[in-house]
């Protein structure tokens, strides 16, 4: 069994992402903790607590931070809806998650399973920024951290050189990046190009039939008509599904080791994520970055995870 713990800013993508983690029999997720970013953080917390309840789990569920380090919080319900999760009416509210709070329990699952955990983030790096500041030292205590978040070798989805996790809180994302710890990044490029889902391709998992599968393409309400109109895509992206499948089989993406740095100006010099390719800055990589995907080992994994029973 591989240990994981998930933040995330649970909406549409994030769930798929989760239920990819909870149905598969190798991992011992040993908790979820939230971040606002997507929507505000209680929405994103009860839309975590849901999606653990349907796939029958008990994985406790730890809320966050519910706004960026220094900045105002910038929601995409624009993106994936009012509640996340496409707007389909599901109940997502009610639900209680554990106590304690995602920055402290961040550091206790990382202390507890020093060099035999893997992180795995899918929305803005403020819970994870804070638990490196107020503890150095697990930096080196996470196996490997595998970041949705940034642009690999490609353009943006905020402004044309940000991605919206890294620009929602780039000074999170600045001290994770400069945090020492081990890293892949999944930039949003890897999502546009690999993981791209036309309405053929959705009906195709839809149709496996199982509730788990009918759930992760619902979902997708409001986010396939945002990438159709906005992101000029064929039909909705899994940004946070491609890079979870990256942490449960990393041999499925091909990747290149670079210094890769946060800007954390204004406007356009907001979250952009320099990839220093040549090397011209003179400072050796601290970040693995994916340049390409298996689409089909991608879409096989999260075939099998919506068809397992719960
Ligand atoms: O830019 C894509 C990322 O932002 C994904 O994690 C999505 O869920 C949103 O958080
Ligand atoms: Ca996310």
């Amino acid at each position: 069994m591989r240990k994981f713990i998930i933040d995330t800013d649970t909406a549409s993508d994030d769930a798929v992402a989760l239920v990819m983690a909870l149905q598969d029999p190798e991992i011992d997720l040993r908790a979820i903790t939230v971040v606002a970013g997507n929507v505000p953080l209680n929405q994103a917390v009860q839309n975590a607590l849901y999606t653990v309840e349907l796939c029958g789990k008990d994985t406790p569920v730890y809320s966050g931070c519910a706004k960026p380090i220094l900045r105002d919080l910038e929601t995409a319900q624009d993106v994936h809806g009012a509640d996340g999760m496409g707007d389909i009416g599901l109940p997502l509210a009610g639900r209680a998650p554990a106590p304690g709070h995602a920055v402290d329990v961040l550091r206790q699952v990382i202390r507890e399973n020093a060099g035999d955990i893997t992180l795995v983030t899918l929305g803005p790096l403020t819970n994870v920024a804070l638990a490196l500041l107020r503890e150095p030292e697990l930096a080196a205590h996470v196996a490997h951290c595998y970041i949705m978040g940034g642009i690999g070798e490609g353009h943006g989805n905020v402004t044309p050189s940000a991605e919206f996790n890294i620009w929602v809180d780039p000074e999170a994302a600045k001290i994770v990046f400069e945090s020492g710890m081990k890293m892949t990044m999944v930039g949003w490029d890897i999502s546009w190009k690999y993981a791209t889902f036309d309405p053929g391709q959705a009906a195709e998992i839809r149709e496996i039939g199982t509730p788990l599968a009918k759930f992760v393409v619902d979902i997708q309400a409001t986010l396939t008509e945002y990438a159709i109109e906005s992101s000029h895509l064929a039909g909705f992206d899994l940004p946070d599904p491609v890079t979870m499948a990256v942490a449960l089989d990393p041999g499925i993406a091909t990747c290149r080791d670079y210094r890769v740095d946060v800007t954390t100006g204004d406007g356009l010099q907001r979250g952009i994520t320099v990839v220093d390719v040549l090397g011209v800055m003179g400072r050796g990589p601290q970040m693995t970055v994916a340049t390409g995907v298996d689409r089909a080992a991608f879409v096989d994994i999260l075939k099998r995870s919506v068809s397992r029973p719960v």
